[in-house]
């Protein structure tokens, strides 16, 4: 993580490629879901699980380094000093890491398991469909943020 200077491009750039990795690992997860052929029965076997369970755990490896880079790198934080208005919606997007994290390690359990019924699979597919929603949810409200700050910084905001 290099030295966090707001109004270092590089730093929002390190960001916006940290996300974007993170929506690649994101789309692997749900392409390991949802097989080519959407046929259920095929991929819920041990190997399907395996595959989904591996590319979850990829994904949240990721997540649990990255959330730490952002609560240890202070660029939120930096944010709440130059823009007081962004303080509220800076709290409440990294209060949200524990519970991302908590329920990517729920899903690997699940698919970890090996065997999953078609029904469980059904379920499987509408958990992960949501931590997505809720993951991408999050992403998008930080580079607002992060966003915001910078703007600020170069006099680009319009409020
Ligand atoms: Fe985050
Ligand atoms: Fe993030």
């Amino acid at each position: 993580m290099p030295s966090l200077d707001r109004a270092d491009p590089v730093i929002l750039g390190h960001i916006l490629q940290e996300h974007r990795e993170l929506h690649g690992l994101l789309r692997a997860a749900r392409e390991a879901l949802t097989p080519p052929s959407g046929a259920h029965a095929a991929a819920s076997g041990k190997g399907g699980c395996d595959r989904i369970t591996e590319a979850l755990s990829r994904l949240r490896d990721h997540l649990t380094e990255h959330f730490q880079q952002e609560e240890e790198g202070g660029f939120l934080e930096e944010s709440l000093a130059r823009l007081p208005r962004l303080a509220e919606e800076a709290k409440r997007v990294l209060a949200e890491h524990p519970g991302l994290l908590d329920e990517a390690d729920r899903l690997i359990q699940q698919t970890s398991r090996g065997d999953i019924p078609a029904q469980g699979w059904t379920a499987l597919c509408r958990d992960v469909d949501q931590f997505a929603t809720r993951l991408l949810d999050h992403e998008r409200r930080e580079n607002r943020v992060v966003q915001q700050g910078y703007n600020e910084d170069l006099g680009l905001a319009d409020d």
